[in-house]
Parts: structure tokens; sequence; C-alpha cells
């Protein structure tokens, strides 16, 4: 099923809980939270205090992506916090499995995100171990870039890997979605739409959210 997850790193950070409130009136179905650390990605965000208090304003399930180095260091504190899908980029973990099954132990959906240039090899032993792959379709620190046109090949044969397991595995695609791209990583397998700029600088958030699920591959 076509989840619509829409970043906060393109609201109105003076205004957080009713930005999150907005998008959860409009329909969509997760919140991605973007958390970065000045280190793994050059930009610097927001933390496990502000994911506490934006708990309160949604019941949402909270979709957070750790674009941060040692993330280990951080993961309970986000749980803690709120978190209930956390996504660790393979490239900031020297224990993958580890990481992905803390997670999992404390109760809450474990993913690995992967860059743009990383192959999909990475994930050959975590497969099992992940209830969701974040892929990038852009190179993560900021919102509002545009889709790399490669990744349709990258989601498609994450997909086809997927099925010759017989998994179920959610893949998230996070980066420069919008109303023109989204029938196609759809119809190649992504089902976890992240779209930051696309939703939240549209003038009616309903209506985008709206247009985004029929514009998607109806497979
Ligand atoms: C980028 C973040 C994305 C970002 C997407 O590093 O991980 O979640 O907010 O923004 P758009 O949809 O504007 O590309
Ligand atoms: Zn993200």
């Amino acid at each position: 099923m076509l989840k619509i997850a829409p970043s906060i790193l393109a609201a109105d950070f003076s205004r957080l809980g009713e930005e999150i409130q907005k998008v959860e009136k409009a329909g969509a179905d997760l919140i991605h939270i973007d958390v970065m650390d000045g280190h793994f990605v050059p930009n610097i965000t927001i933390g496990p205090s502000v994911v506490r208090s934006l708990r309160t304003a949604s019941v949402l399930r909270f979709d957070v992506h750790l674009m941060i180095e040692n993330p280990d260091m951080y993961i309970d504190e986000f749980i803690d916090a709120g978190a209930d899908i956390i996504s660790v980029h393979v490239e900031a973990c020297r224990h993958l499995n580890r990481t992905l099954r803390r997670i999992k132990q404390r109760g809450r959906k474990a993913a690995a995100a992967l860059n743009p240039a990383t192959p999909l090899s990475g994930l050959d032993w975590v497969l099992n171990d992940v209830d969701m792959v974040l892929l990038m379709t852009v190179n993560p620190g900021f919102g509002g870039q545009s889709y790399i046109e490669e990744m349709t090949d990258k989601i498609r044969e994450l997909r086809r890997i997927v099925k010759a397991r017989g998994l179920r595995t959610d893949i998230e695609i996070d980066g420069g979605i919008d109303l023109n791209n989204i029938y196609k990583v759809t119809e190649a397998g992504a089902n976890v739409i992240v779209a930051g700029s696309t939703i939240y600088n549209a003038v009616n958030t309903v209506q985008i959210i709206k247009e985004l699920r029929e514009k998607a591959y109806q497979g």
C-alpha cells in the first residue's frame, strides 16, 4: 500500500506542531523527520528534544531519518522521544546488523538507508533484519534538490531482489519527488514516498497529497 510521508524539513520551523497537524489532517500516512548532525551531511537540523515536543502534536507514526555519524549513540533517545520507524545509513554504521536489531528489540521498525552512490549489495546480509529500505534519490542534506534519474533502476532492482527473497520489505524513497516523477518511482517498486518541498510548498495541502496518490502507479 502506498504511504505518503511529508518531510518536515520543508515546513516552517517556527510552527512545527501546526505544520505537522496540517499534513495529518490532509491525509498523510507518516511524518518524516530529518535528523542531521553537520558531520554525516553538511547541515544541522533537529534532535530528540524536538521530536519529543512534536510527539503530542500528532498521532501519526514518526519516521525518523538519522543522517548522523554514530547513530547507535542516539537510537534510544530518539525512541524514547517518540520515534516509530528509525532509518540508519549503512554508510554510518560499523555494525549494521547490531544497530538494526537494537531498533527492533526496542519494538520499533528498523530501516537501512542508502545514499545514491551506495550499491544495493550493502543490503545483502541485512535484508532479513529490516522492515524498510530507504533509498536516497538525492544526496542527503537539503530539501528541494532534483531527483537523480539513475535511481529509478536502483528502485526496480531492489524491488526485484526483495520479491525474489519472498520478503515484503517497504521501499521508501527520499528526495526530489514531485507530481511528475511519482508514477515512475512507484511503478519501479517504491511504496513509501517522502516529499518535502512538493507538499509544504503547495498552496493546497489536501489537494497535493490527493494528487500525489492519484498520479502514483495503481498496481
Ligand atoms: C534530504 C532529506 C529529505 C528531504 C526531501 O536530505 O532526507 O527527506 O527533506 O526533500 P524534498 O522532497 O524537497 O527533496
Ligand atoms: Zn529524509
